[in-house]
């Protein structure tokens, strides 16, 4: 946690929601609901950082976080620079440190960092230099702050900001997920009445992830009257290793059907994160119907980076 705040309290690098004051949560997402114009291509770009050369640092595959910060960086004047550990000298052995210390020697000043291994975007922070930023962009099963922090900010726009109401669902591969680890941290710095997780048990950590909250693995009983539903990707390797047994019988327990989602409040929200496994987790009429919140979670995720950005970088 020092590591992420400096003595002020101010942010230095962006690893994790855990912990983080709700001051500094709320103002992030205060910001990111003011830039939504810029953040949408409405208006003018910022100048916040010109000047400024930005690196998404990427050894797992993505589109939307990559994509996500590199059109927030693009909206502040930023200069990006890509980097794929498959076409670069990771491909020869290079590791991430000395990937980072290479840039850091051209000038780069804030690292996006997206690593299959839990805590490798604090490793690299610690290992920073004194005006480098790193930004967490999901560690292994760990964190994935700037995700948690817009599915936050999706839920405050259709919800109103006073969360002590609402009962929000979580449901699917919890386990494996840094998604839900990070909306988890989130839902409780921002007082949520009542938190439900719902899962086959094979998928449901046991490692205190989970404290506080209503878990189980009936979906349809946990459906019952939740204000938001938060859907995850199911991993499909959990297949392979014997967690799930096929996809039409995930389907069948927890895929959420529009008849499904009947049993929750009429006017409940859907989210998920993507890439969505359509007719797994979800079907086509929910993820395309008129209570999916998802592409809203998209355009939120680029104002909620231009303010993670603007507020660590100028
Ligand atoms: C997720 C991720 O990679 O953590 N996707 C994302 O960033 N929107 C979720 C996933 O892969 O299931």
């Amino acid at each position: 946690m020092t590591l992420q705040l400096d003595s002020d309290g101010h942010l230095r690098h962006l690893l994790t929601l855990e912990g983080l004051p709700k001051e500094t949560l709320c103002r992030l997402l205060d910001r990111a609901g003011q830039i939504r114009d810029a953040a949408l291509g409405r208006a003018h770009k910022r100048n916040s950082l010109l000047g400024t050369t930005i690196c998404t640092l990427f050894f797992e595959p993505s589109t939307r976080t990559r994509s996500s910060f590199h059109i927030a960086a693009q909206r502040l004047s930023a200069d990006v620079i890509n980097f794929d550990a498959s076409t670069s000298s990771a491909r020869k052995g290079e590791t991430a440190l000395d990937t980072l210390k290479n840039l850091e020697a051209m000038g780069v000043r804030g690292f996006i960092v997206r690593h299959p291994e839990d805590g490798a975007a604090e490793a690299l922070a610690m290992q920073a230099g004194e005006g480098t930023t790193v930004i967490n962009a999901g560690d292994g099963r760990s964190a994935h702050p700037t995700q948690g922090l817009l599915d936050a900010l999706t839920l405050r726009q259709a919800k109103g900001a006073d969360f002590s109401k609402l009962k929000v669902l979580i449901v699917g591969d919890v386990k494996h997920s840094r998604v839900a680890r990070s909306d988890l941290h989130a839902l409780r710095t921002l007082g949520t009445g009542e938190i439900r997780v719902c899962g086959p048990a094979s998928l449901l950590p046991d490692d205190g992830t989970l404290e506080g909250c209503a878990t189980g693995d009936d979906f349809d009983a946990m459906l019952e009257g939740v204000d938001a539903v938060m859907m995850l990707r199911l991993q499909r390797e959990r297949m392979e290793e014997g967690l799930v047994a096929s996809l039409d019988d995930y389907h069948a327990r927890y895929g959420l059907t529009a008849g499904r989602l009947r049993r929750a409040a009429g006017d409940a929200v859907v989210l998920h994160p993507g890439p969505i496994n359509r007719g797994v987790e979800i079907t086509d009429e929910v993820a395309d119907g008129p209570q999916s919140l998802v592409l809203r979670q998209v355009s939120n995720g680029v104002a909620i980076r231009m303010a993670v950005l603007e507020s660590l970088l100028s």
